[in-house]
């Protein structure tokens, strides 16, 4: 990448990304010469499964609890202290307020505090550039980004240089999986769940739910959920009234088989939407020379192998991070607010979460 303007020139930029926009707690350091030397992760995960979700009081009491170490961790794999880090990158929205507060405030006052360079990062530019973080991919690109809270289709013609092509106008494919799986009675995260439950049958579709057909790019996932919900429900396998699957407690044969077919043809449908949209994307923009597929969703083999072939099938590259740099990470944020300092980008003290 080429180094251009910062501000205070130093050849080799240190920064320091952190990010805690949601129930992960991540801080990673990168520098221009080595690229990620540090990447500290603690998930909450274990704490929301009693709930089936998130619950957001929850996930900022947890961020306020653990950044110090985080962060603390981040700089000591990578052997730098702070007065060698020259920017502090913070995920700044979107996010649940309580949990994104947290780490904007932290950065904020180290900035302050140690008088460095900071920035203010989009969660999902973090996502849609996390693929280079391991990859070296030409422009222009289409990114098919689908995280818990977000799905979107981006033309990315440069670094921080994207266009929106489509997103949800409702669910986003992640929080499908999540909300199908507590149908089923499955725990939180719903994505491995599933994803574990449709590979024991072979990813067949038996149940063939509808794709909804969009004008244009966007997605609707929401059908998917009301769908299974319905079907549970003929079958007396969920209760209306309590909104309790009965599923839960049931390890019959028969239910295990029927969590197979559900998870097994939800994942086709996901990938069949995708693809469908992914397709009318290449037929809008037939130059662009790659595809990539990033968020906690692309962590799905069955997903990244059906994209795969389909950009082999259309002569593009296909990329997508690294497991620990699909789901939520510091190590993408610090990507991002790397190349937004070497490009002069930075953020005033005074940014909101809004
Ligand atoms: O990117 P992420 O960590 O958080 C957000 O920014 O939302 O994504 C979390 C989402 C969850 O909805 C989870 O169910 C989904 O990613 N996920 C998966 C898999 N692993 C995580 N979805 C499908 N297959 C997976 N293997
Ligand atoms: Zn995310």
């Amino acid at each position: 990448m080429q180094l251009s303007n910062f501000a205070t020139g130093p050849h080799n930029i240190t920064v320091l990304g952190i990010e805690t926009s949601c129930d992960e707690t991540g801080a990673a350091v990168y520098t221009t010469n080595n690229g990620i030397i540090s990447n500290a992760l603690f998930s909450q995960i274990a704490f929301h499964i009693p709930y089936g979700g998130v619950v957001p009081e929850l996930a900022s009491r947890s961020q306020i609890e653990r950044i110090n170490t985080i962060v603390d961790a981040a700089l000591q794999q990578a052997s730098v202290d702070l007065d060698s880090i020259d920017v502090i990158a913070v995920t700044s929205k979107p996010g649940l307020s309580g949990s994104l507060l947290v780490g904007l405030c932290f950065a904020k006052a180290l900035a302050y505090a140690k008088q460095k360079k900071f920035i203010g990062i989009n969660h999902l530019e973090g996502h849609a550039f996390s693929a280079h973080i391991e990859h070296d991919i030409p422009f222009p690109y289409i990114c098919l980004t689908a995280s818990g809270g977000h799905t979107a289709l981006y033309l990315v013609e440069g670094f921080g240089s994207y266009k929106i092509l489509g997103r949800t106008l409702d669910d986003a494919a992640g929080e499908a999986f999540d909300k199908i799986a507590r149908l089923l009675g499955l725990p939180y995260p719903g994505g491995p769940v599933i994803e574990k439950l449709a590979e024991q049958i072979g990813f067949v579709d038996d149940l063939h739910y509808p794709r909804l057909k969009m004008r244009g790019l966007d997605f609707s996932f929401s059908g998917l959920k009301t769908a299974v919900l319905y079907d549970l429900a003929k079958r007396g396998l969920y209760d209306m009234t309590s909104k309790k699957s009965l599923l839960h407690d049931a390890k019959n044969s028969e239910n295990i088989y029927l969590q197979q077919q559900v998870a097994s043809s939800l994942l086709v449908a996901i990938g069949d939407i995708f693809q469908d949209r992914l397709q009318q994307a290449l037929a809008l923009y037939p130059s662009v020379q790659a595809i990539t597929f990033v968020g906690g969703v692309a962590c799905n083999k069955y997903l990244q192998q059906r994209l795969a072939l389909f950009a082999q099938k259309n002569k593009k590259l296909f990329f997508f991070p690294a497991k620990e740099y699909c789901t939520d990470n510091g190590a993408m944020i610090a990507f991002v607010g790397h190349y937004k300092a070497q490009q002069g980008l930075f953020s005033d003290l005074a940014i909101d979460i809004f």
